[in-house]
């Protein structure tokens, strides 16, 4: 469950549809009837009431919740659909933080308002940025715990797929890399930058959803073979040495060994998985296939995960900037497709 979230109180679930959409853009959303009694508000932090004031139940319940509400300090709005000044008084009367027409209002502007009261030093977009942070890094995470047992599930790595893209059509690119950039987990940092340099590159590219959709699964999913990979050598804080990075370089094979094991996985995200340090020039592994044995998504996902890894900070060397990164990319000449390269090149320099 993310860790703050909103009820929406409703008398007409079909209604609160939309209102609850536009909520979990930015939270959990619970929805909750007039005969919800309040016992736990944990991790609530604030509440959208659409419930007519005219029913004494709506009213009774409202009245629970508004005590609860001051006791935690925490935001109630109530939205009309009538305006009348017996509505606003009684609203007034019930110690409800603010009154908005629910018919004059879209329930974005309504979400937005109730976030400006609980975190009045963030705009909105941070705020949805963050949140999307959360639902993606924890569906990543759950991914990976599963992993560790030698299979995993594709239906959670489809969690983290939609958020992941609404975080960078509202935030944009910049914003969401930062954040990512900030996680103190090298691997998680790692994937997600991977699948967000892929999405972002599948946008510029203009590639229909449903390839830009199987680049960021297999964007997520290209090192779940580091699952299997001993800690001393995953997080080792200092450059492998020999035998430990041909160790790590199992990683590859282990990947494709998991998806495997998980059944009906697009061949596509598994041939990624496993080749994605493979090389035009053959140099890379673990099969050293050569030019036209690597296909397109392999190409596109090697590029995006080069430049993740150069870009990252590590305890061992700083971040490299965007240029220099570029550099190193453009001078692989041989290993790497110099048109993808270039393509990738100005997706990011936008
Ligand atoms: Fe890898
Ligand atoms: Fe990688």
């Amino acid at each position: 469950m993310p860790s703050s979230t909103v009820v929406v109180l409703t008398d007409n679930i079909d209604r609160g549809h939309d209102l609850c959409e536009a909520v979990r853009m930015m939270a959990g959303c619970r929805v909750a009837d007039v005969e919800e009694q309040w016992l736990n508000l944990e991790p609530v932090v604030g509440v959208i009431a659409d419930v007519a004031l005219e029913r004494p139940n709506s009213r009774r319940c409202l009245q629970r919740l508004t005590v609860r509400c001051r006791d935690r300090r925490m935001p109630l709005i109530y939205l009309t659909r009538t305006g009348t000044d017996a509505v606003l008084r009684e609203a007034g009367n019930l110690g409800i933080t603010a009154c908005f027409s629910a018919l004059a209002m879209e329930p974005r502007t309504v979400v937005a308002a109730l976030f400006r009261l609980i975190a009045p030093a963030k705009t909105t977009t941070d705020l949805l940025v963050e949140h999307n942070f959360e639902l993606v890094g924890s569906t990543f995470s759950e991914m990976f715990d599963t992993a560790r047992s030698g299979s995993l599930d594709m239906e959670t790595v489809n969690e983290a797929i939609g958020p992941l893209l609404v975080a960078i059509r509202e935030g944009g690119l910049d914003r969401w890399i930062t954040l990512i950039q900030a996680h103190d987990d090298t691997t998680l940092r790692h994937c997600l930058l991977v699948a967000s340099y892929v999405a972002h590159f599948a946008i510029y590219l203009g590639l229909p959803s449903s390839e830009r959709t199987t680049l960021i699964r297999a964007g997520l999913v290209h090192d779940v073979g580091k699952a299997l990979i001993p800690l001393s050598v995953l997080n080792k804080p200092g450059k492998l040495d020999s035998s430990e990075m041909a160790t790590m370089r199992t990683h590859a094979a282990l990947g494709y060994e998991i998806l495997a094991a998980a059944g009906s996985v697009d061949p596509i995200i598994l041939a990624a998985t496993r080749h994605h340090h493979e090389m035009l020039d053959g140099s890379g592994y673990p099969d050293g296939l050569q030019g036209g044995q690597i296909g397109d998504t392999v190409r596109l996902l090697t590029i995006c995960d080069i430049y993740a890894a150069l870009t990252e900070r590590r305890p061992y060397r700083p971040p490299m900037s965007q240029t220099e990164a570029l550099q190193i990319l453009r001078g692989m000449t041989g290993k790497l497709e110099p048109a993808l390269v270039e393509a990738f090149a100005a997706s990011i320099e936008g």
